[in-house]
């Protein structure tokens, strides 16, 4: 009892210095603050002439935000009436002209819509700045990544377009149920959720989205008491509904999405289970780590130290006698959330096929720079003997005998087990990284057609280059992210 005293005082104790670190300071809300207020009566003057309404999305709104975050989103929202193709146009046209009025640059990004992803800086950028700026003699202050996503305004949640249009639909259900009181609260569970890599409900990351987490601490009021029952989370039977939608029908739903570890109801939108990003090995990290820090509680959970890994640390990896072998193509110009999904599939279809060969994979991931992607198989089995022996019909069956014989009498010895024969023949590819080379060494059309998706397929018809360990050190040895990379993958464990 004693014991849980003092915990539960260390934990508050914990909770204190993280808050104070992750609070942002009076200065940056109020230039924060001022920053977004001109962007948006920039914003209000630009979508004047075409009658359109904005809003402000996500953490900003409710104060949630953490220091440094430097991004937002602005929608603009248009009439169900505007055709698709007209809302694609003139949200283009809309951020561009905001971006040019803010003096900022800009990128076209694509997501279910192509929209204006505006990097802004706080200090007006002029001609003569940007050049200096490139000699690097002046400093430009801080800069803010600003989307401008078009959406359609529509009647309810439930009746959307796309994703982007229930973003308005949370901000009112956000505005009627958070008190500023829980917006630290929420902060923590951001705040842990990064610190344990869990952070983002993205496609590369498969984790809790900000919105998940203004939604739980909504549930449990406290990031302590989210704690308290995340840490006894079971994959699959937790099931949190804040409106009530399923009370009458909780069975069926949870049948639903009963791949999916946690479901979390959208308040706004019965159908839609907020967690559903949420992978299960993320899942087992957020309540272990949840369990682990009421165990022992420790900033090292909101703010891990970032290892420097060594290549003699990475040398062990090969005590433990498997191989490794990378793949490395340019990474394709692509948004994360499409991009991932299909380096997982390709990574998952190029394992199938080595494994259709007879070499096994222990396991597979993938790392990306700004330019590059990193494929990495380790095998277990990764040479293989020049023969194979491949069993025949059983010898009683006198057509499929003589067909057995006639077409592998050529390659090598012919005999019989037990009642079957059986042919020693060559093997066409003995090493796994020959497989590789051989599969991946094809056009575009056919990579497609041999399961590989499209935008890795066009990387890698471009050109590829196949690694073995030493390369792959190499590799750490020159990129500290992708040393980093290697050491959490032959490290990982969750228990
Ligand atoms: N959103 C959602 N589901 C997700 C991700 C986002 O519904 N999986 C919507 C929510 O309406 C959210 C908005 O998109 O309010 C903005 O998303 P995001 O920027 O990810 O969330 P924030 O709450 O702003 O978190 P952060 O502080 O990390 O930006
Ligand atoms: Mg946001």
């Amino acid at each position: 009892m004693a014991n849980q005293k003092s915990r539960d005082i260390k934990i508050h104790q914990v909770l204190t210095e993280v808050l104070k670190k992750i609070t942002p300071s009076e200065k940056e809300q109020y230039e924060t603050k001022a920053f977004i207020e001109n962007v948006l009566k920039v914003t209000d003057e630009v979508i004047k002439p075409n009658r359109l309404q904005r809003t402000l999305a996500g953490s900003y709104m409710r104060d949630t935000w953490l220091p440094n975050k430097k991004e937002f989103d602005i929608f603009i929202l248009f009439p169900e009436s505007c055709p698709r193709e007209k809302l694609e146009r003139t949200g283009l046209e809309i951020g561009k002209k905001i971006t040019k009025r803010l003096r900022g640059e800009y990128v076209i990004a694509y997501a279910e819509h192509p929209y204006v992803r505006a990097k802004v800086f706080t200090k007006p950028v002029t001609e003569k700045s940007k050049s200096l700026l490139r000699k690097k003699k002046v400093s430009m202050g801080s800069s803010y990544e600003i989307d401008i996503v078009p959406c359609y305004a529509v009647q309810s949640a439930e009746k959307i377009k796309s994703a982007v249009d229930r973003t308005p639909f949370h901000n009112k259900w956000l505005y009627d149920n958070m008190s500023p009181a829980l917006a630290s609260q929420v902060r923590l569970l951001k705040q842990f959720a990064k610190g344990i890599g869990v952070y983002g409900s993205d496609a590369k990351v498969l984790g809790v989205s900000g919105y998940l987490c203004e939604l739980l601490i909504i549930q449990y009021k406290s990031f302590k008491n989210f704690l308290d029952h995340a840490s006894k989370w079971e994959a699959g039977q937790v099931f949190i509904d804040l409106e009530e939608h399923h009370k009458d029908d909780r069975e069926k739903i949870m049948r639903e999405f009963k791949t999916q570890p946690l479901i979390v109801i959208d308040p706004v939108d019965p159908k839609r289970n907020v967690a559903s990003n949420l992978s299960p090995e993320n899942f087992v990290k957020l309540v272990k780590s949840s369990r682990d820090f009421l165990e022992k509680p420790s900033e090292q959970f909101f703010f891990p130290e970032k290892k420097k890994v060594s290549v003699g640390e990475l040398k062990k990896i090969e005590e433990r006698g498997t191989r490794i072998i990378g793949v490395k193509f340019q990474k394709p110009d692509m948004i994360d959330d499409i991009l991932w999904p299909q380096l997982r599939r390709t990574s998952r279809r190029l394992a199938s096929i080595l494994k259709e060969h007879e070499f096994c994979v222990m396991g597979h991931d993938t790392y990306c720079t700004e330019k590059e992607c990193i494929m990495l198989f380790e095998m277990e089995v990764w040479s293989l003997p020049k023969i194979r022996k491949l069993i025949g019909p059983f010898v009683f069956s006198k057509k499929h005998s003589d067909e057995f014989i006639s077409k592998y009498r050529e390659s090598g010895r012919i005999w019989v087990e037990s009642s079957s024969w059986v042919a020693e023949i060559k093997r066409k590819f003995i090493q796994a990284d020959q497989k590789l080379r051989d599969s991946l060494k094809d056009s575009e059309k056919n990579l497609l057609s041999k399961g590989i998706a499209s935008h890795p397929a066009k990387s890698i018809s471009k050109g590829f280059d196949i690694m073995d360990s030493k390369g792959v050190l190499n590799l750490a040895k020159k990129n500290p992210g992708f040393a980093e990379f290697l050491h959490s993958y032959f490290t990982k464990r969750v228990v």
